[in-house]
């Protein structure tokens, strides 16, 4: 049987067991670069007032296509959706506002202090063709800030970005920025648009011919080189907002500049979906290839305000927000990325080895005082040979090696040996722990 969404890697055979397409294992050190991205991203989110949020990853299919909008790229072609035997049709969820307002409204979170400052992270699903820092599966970090127009929400969401960046040890990004409007302005500016393209029928791709029918702000998406020199000319959104929106859009810009946070505007920043309106920005790295040639910029992250949503998903009910989310995948690829690693993965300071099977028996008494004072511990219970043991302290260059044989697991003592030195000390197992935390 052909499956198109298995991938195979060089030189598999076709019967070997592989991951679905765009699918991947995350495994040891590459799972930690993602959990000690979380541990940080979540510790300032929390600094800021957040709190968490878990969303289930199966959701009404139907919450996506109003949400996120049925002429999105998302909704057209890359969501994974199926039919439950019950009949409902559910969907893998491809970005995680929808759900978060779904979860506030479901939850009558209206009732609590506003605004409700929400953060999240974990797997997320998108159909889309597979390369480096493109999968199907793919991890994002998310804040959402629901319940307020204020423009200082928006410009918490982009500080709060920009601290989680730099903490990450990432310097080289740009934070592009737009205002798309509200329903008072964004109207005309769609007409104005439409006019201008509708000059330009002939020399545009059939996709953005499409597009002047049925989503004409995803015309200023358009990747296609042909489009572009009449995109450059294409009204700007922002010499078409109305006058609220402009005074909000002018708040979020000077936040921006009394924080001493760069930005650059671009008129054609819409975003690929269409629940936004008014601030829509996005973060860009730009990073050096193996022959020092700048790469295209990437899309590490991006967001905007999303006042309508609760009227898309057919709620009467007013809930203006504004969030964000990053690509965490294409963040701790990066060569800049600080490979930050989760608390509990310490160095270890002590080797712990066991000779006999007198001391094996005693071996979880020593790694559990050890445990409970917070002194990372390696060992390697499996074996029995000490020069085995010695040979594996060694090669993970702990300082400390604690030797436990027959003996010493009689009189309830341990040898602490210092791996540089090689001098040794006995030490009752009851003040192991204290014994080890004096010496450096
Ligand atoms: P988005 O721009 O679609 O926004 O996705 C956010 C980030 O997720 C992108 O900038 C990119 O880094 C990453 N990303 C998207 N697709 C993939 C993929 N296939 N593989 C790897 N990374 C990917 C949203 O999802 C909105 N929910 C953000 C938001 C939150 N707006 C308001 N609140």
């Amino acid at each position: 049987m052909k499956d198109k969404d298995t991938k195979k890697p060089k030189g598999a055979k076709k019967e070997e067991l592989q991951a679905v397409k765009g699918m991947r294992d995350i495994i040891g050190d590459q799972f930690h670069l993602y959990q000690g991205f979380f541990e940080k991203a979540s510790e300032i989110a929390l600094y800021y007032g957040f709190k968490p949020i878990e969303t289930p990853i199966l959701e009404k299919e139907e919450l996506f296509t109003r949400g996120v909008g049925s002429d999105t790229d998302i909704v057209n072609k890359e969501m994974f959706s199926l039919k439950t035997k019950g009949g409902d049709h559910l969907t893998m969820r491809p970005e995680g506002t929808a759900s978060i307002m779904r979860a506030y409204l479901e939850h009558g979170m209206q009732s609590l202090p506003q605004p409700v400052m929400l953060y999240y992270y974990g797997p997320f699903f998108r159909h889309e063709n597979p390369q480096k820092g493109r999968y199907r599966q793919f991890s994002q970090f998310g804040l959402e800030i629901l319940g307020t127009k204020k423009s200082i929400a928006d410009a918490t969401i982009i500080r709060i970005f920009v601290t989680i960046l730099e903490e990450c040890g990432l310097k080289n990004f740009t934070l592009k920025i737009n205002s798309i409007g509200d329903t008072e302005c964004r109207g005309a500016y769609r007409r104005e648009l439409v006019n201008y393209y509708k000059k330009h029928l002939r020399s545009i791709c059939p996709d953005c011919r499409e597009r002047i029918k049925t989503n004409p702000l995803r015309l200023l998406d358009c990747k296609n080189p042909g489009c572009q020199e009449i995109k450059k000319e294409a009204p700007e959104s922002i010499g078409a907002l109305c006058a609220d929106c402009k005074s909000h859009f002018k708040e979020v810009l000077e936040y921006l500049d009394a924080m001493s946070i760069s930005y650059e505007m671009d008129s054609s920043l819409v975003r690929g979906l269409d629940y936004y309106s008014r601030t829509v920005f996005e973060f860009f790295i730009n990073e050096e290839n193996s022959d020092g040639e700048e790469t295209k910029p990437l899309a590490i992250g991006g967001g905007g305000r999303y006042d309508y949503l609760p009227k898309e998903l057919g709620v009467r009910k007013d809930v203006p927000a504004v969030g964000a989310s990053f690509g965490v995948d294409r963040i701790i690829e990066l060569e800049s990325y600080a490979k930050l690693m989760p608390r509990i993965v310490k160095k270890p300071k002590v080797f712990f080895i066991q000779l006999s099977f007198e001391a094996k028996l005693r071996s979880f008494e020593v790694i559990e005082i050890l445990r409970k004072a917070k002194i990372p511990v390696m060992h390697s219970l499996s074996r029995d040979s000490l020069s085995a043991q010695l040979a594996m302290a060694e090669r993970t260059k702990t300082p400390y090696a604690i030797l436990l044989g027959q003996k010493e697991a009689l009189d309830g003592t341990v040898i602490v040996r210092n791996m540089d030195t090689r001098s040794q000390d006995t030490i009752k197992i009851d003040k192991l722990a204290e014994y080890l935390k004096k010496i450096k």
